[in-house]
């Protein structure tokens, strides 16, 4: 492990906004800010149920993640044209850019738009084009297609197949929406098939649900890594797992505080899984419902968990470690870490 030399405390939050990070679990839709849902509902014509963005905002109280994910499709309800996805999707990489992401790998969810009647092909066309265009921002970006485990396995494998055609703009599959009640062996044989097509493959785990689907994500699914993870520290045994197979998991603190993982960011477990020498990663996964994008999650839960300078290393290296990308922009990436934590240590 590269060794950090001392960081002052109060230098820290300003290191952590300047060094370069990978962000890997960001849901596009949950980057929809109210001010672009509105403007987006009044472009299309689309009723929402309420009068005012302060109104929508103050709706953004949530209790567990149900109670997000009704609201959060609510608001997915607006996206009609491929400009519409670009323009989201654009917006985020503005953020993202803003706070020194560098490589960037977008979950979206079809399920949630071909529903309503949006064809794949606007969808994914739309985010492509936004993914692109991001390179002039200094960002590397892809896209993870997710199924919605509330729907069947069936309702699956007719995503993938409407998918097909786009695959290359594709480079890996993910599992998302309710956890607690769909688990991951309710879609064995699609993600197998994903497999066999040769896509990367993520999944939703230990979120809310318990240890046992963190295994069955791995074992049964063969995911490469686990978004969030956080009740693995339950089970001993898994974490033993994780650490010994460099499985990477994509955190999101300010998440789990608003959806009442955890009662206070001081309560976050982060840091246990670094210990424990587990990949882990610092991710923002639905930032306009959460509060905050990347370096809010950074600056709010180094104040609220003392982590320092090392952990912070250890976090961003370990995003560009288990990032779908080359070794080579791997290499790049990590450089360019370097070289902000050297500029923090000689000055
Ligand atoms: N979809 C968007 N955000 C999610 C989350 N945090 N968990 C599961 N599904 C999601
Ligand atoms: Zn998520």
């Amino acid at each position: 492990m590269t060794a950090v030399k001392n960081i002052p405390p109060e230098r820290l939050p300003d290191l952590l906004r300047r060094m370069p990070k990978a962000e890997l679990h960001i849901h596009i839709e949950g980057s929809l800010e109210p001010e672009l849902i509105f403007a987006l509902a009044k472009r299309n014509d689309v009723v929402i149920p309420y009068s005012s963005v302060e109104e929508l905002r103050k709706a953004y109280a949530f209790t567990n993640l149900q109670s997000f994910l009704d609201i959060y499709y609510a608001g997915a309800s607006v996206l009609i044209k491929e400009q519409d996805f670009y323009d989201m999707a654009q917006a985020y990489f503005k953020k993202a850019a803003a706070d020194n992401v560098i490589h960037a790998e977008l979950f979206f969810d079809p399920q949630t738009h071909t529903a309503r009647g949006v064809g794949m092909e606007t969808v994914i066309n739309g985010l492509h084009r936004a993914c692109v265009d991001a390179k002039t921002l200094g960002i590397n970006a892809s896209l993870i297609m997710c199924f919605l485990r509330h729907l069947s396995e069936e309702e699956a494998f007719e995503t993938l197949e409407q998918a097909l055609p786009y695959r290359d703009k594709i480079i890996g599959i993910g599992l998302d929406s309710g956890e607690v009640g769909n688990p991951p062996e309710k879609f064995a044989r699609v993600f197998a098939r994903c497999r066999e097509l040769g896509f990367h493959l993520v999944a939703h785990a230990g979120e809310e649900g318990p240890p046992t689907y963190v295994w069955t994500a791995l074992d049964v699914l063969k995911v490469e890594r686990i978004d969030h993870g956080v009740q693995s520290v339950k089970d001993p045994a898994l974490m033993q797992r994780l650490a010994r197979d460099r499985i990477a998991l994509t955190v999101c603190p300010l998440s789990n505080l608003k959806l009442c993982v955890f009662p206070d960011l001081a309560s976050h477990n982060l840091r246990q899984f670094l210990d424990a020498g587990i990949a882990a990663t610092v991710n923002s996964d639905d930032p306009a419902y959460f509060g905050g994008y990347m370096n809010d999650n950074f600056t709010q839960t180094f104040a609220a968990t003392g982590l320092n300078g090392q952990h912070a290393w250890q976090l961003a290296s370990n995003s560009f470690e288990a990032s779908f990308t080359d070794a080579a922009s791997k290499r790049r990436y990590l450089d360019a870490l370097t070289a902000v934590f050297a500029s923090f240590e000689n000055n």
